[in-house]
């Protein structure tokens, strides 16, 4: 006897980086941050949970792997959705006490800066609220999985604003746009290495928070201005001013990493060769038709209108030939279909 339910969730790349937190228990983030949600087709994380009184103890499985169910984000995340399952009086109490099983996996490497903890929690927690019958915003219980993934429960453009309740009540994803709104955007993800990163965004966040003086600079006078500039860009469709933002912030956000204090650099020589290449195709066009932006990793996510996209194949398999390490995923829509069951 039990419940199951299975989940698939998108991977979000941010165009205004989160980068520093406010409070580490609840992930309260110091920064907004705008992302746009990922088709599921190509990169998705695959959540199933069941709940039985069978069950002797809460139980994962990350890709294939039994870890334990002590670490304390999970256990946040499980708790925090039974809390709300119980506020909203959807199901039982003696159903809420039973223990979970979960299985969940990437189809793309996992902590190698390709947004994987966010689609992980966002599938997790949306199976779990699936569960458990939870009906409002479930984006601030993701957060407490990973902050980024509040952002992959919604698709199209999405806005994680930081807030300013203690509480975290505040701190929230929303949508800005759907995907229909802009449908020939993509994204085009270049894995230039799929290696574990050194230094896990955590650690990296920490870091940078205690030593950087450039990060307060960005999180005063920069950041506010790019996201008020990148939603009227988003909604205006107008690509060069979307990309201009998202590069400059993709390149302060790793400013920021070496202005910390050990620094440490998420960018390889082949990310470098990348954002080269962009800016050389852009001065060639006289216009900005491709914009890169990179995470705590070396893998670049291009964006740019769909007619741009052969071309861009072209040119990166040109100089990048498939012996390289560098290879595609692939030119991935804008996702608008959500979390789906
Ligand atoms: O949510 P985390 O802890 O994986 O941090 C994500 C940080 C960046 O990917 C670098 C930026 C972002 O806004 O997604």
């Amino acid at each position: 006897m039990g419940y199951t339910v299975t989940v698939v969730a998108p991977v979000n790349i941010a165009v205004i980086k989160y980068w520093g937190k406010r409070d580490e228990e609840l992930i309260l983030p110091l920064n907004d941050s705008v992302s746009a949600t990922l088709d599921t087709s190509v990169m998705c994380a695959k959540t199933s949970v069941s709940a039985s009184p069978e069950f002797t103890e809460d139980v994962i499985w990350l890709n294939g792997k039994k870890e334990s169910f002590s670490n304390k984000r999970l256990q946040n995340c499980l708790r925090e959705v039974k809390e709300r399952a119980a506020a909203e009086g959807s199901v039982d109490k003696n159903f809420l006490s039973w223990k979970v099983h979960v299985c969940s996996e990437n189809n793309f490497p996992t902590a190698a800066g390709l947004a994987s903890s966010a689609a992980g929690y966002a599938c997790l927690v949306t199976a779990l609220a699936k569960l458990y019958k939870v009906k409002t915003d479930v984006s601030s219980i993701a957060r407490l999985g990973s902050g980024s993934a509040c952002r992959s429960v919604y698709g199209g453009f999405v806005r994680w604003h930081a807030g300013s309740d203690p509480s975290g009540v505040d701190s929230i994803a929303t949508q800005i746009a759907s995907s229909t709104h802009w449908p020939e955007m993509r994204a085009l993800i270049l894995v230039v290495g799929d290696s574990k990163k050194k230094m896990s965004s955590t650690k990296g966040m920490k870091i940078t928070t205690e030593t950087s003086e450039l990060l307060k600079h960005r999180i005063k006078h920069c950041v506010p201005q790019r996201t008020t500039e990148i939603t009227k860009a988003i909604l205006a469709r107008d690509f060069p001013k979307f990309a201009e933002i998202t590069m400059k912030d993709s390149n302060q956000f790793h400013a920021v990493c070496l202005d910390s204090y050990p620094p440490f650099v998420y960018l390889t020589e082949v990310s470098h060769t990348i954002i080269e290449l962009i800016h050389s195709y852009n001065e060639i066009c006289g216009e900005t038709k491709v914009a890169y932006t990179f995470d705590a990793g070396p893998n670049a996510c291009l964006y740019m209108l769909e007619s741009e996209v052969p071309k861009i194949f072209k040119i990166i398999k040109t100089i990048f030939p498939s012996s390289d390490p560098t290879k595609f995923i692939s030119g991935l829509p804008i996702n608008d279909a959500d979390v789906s069951t």
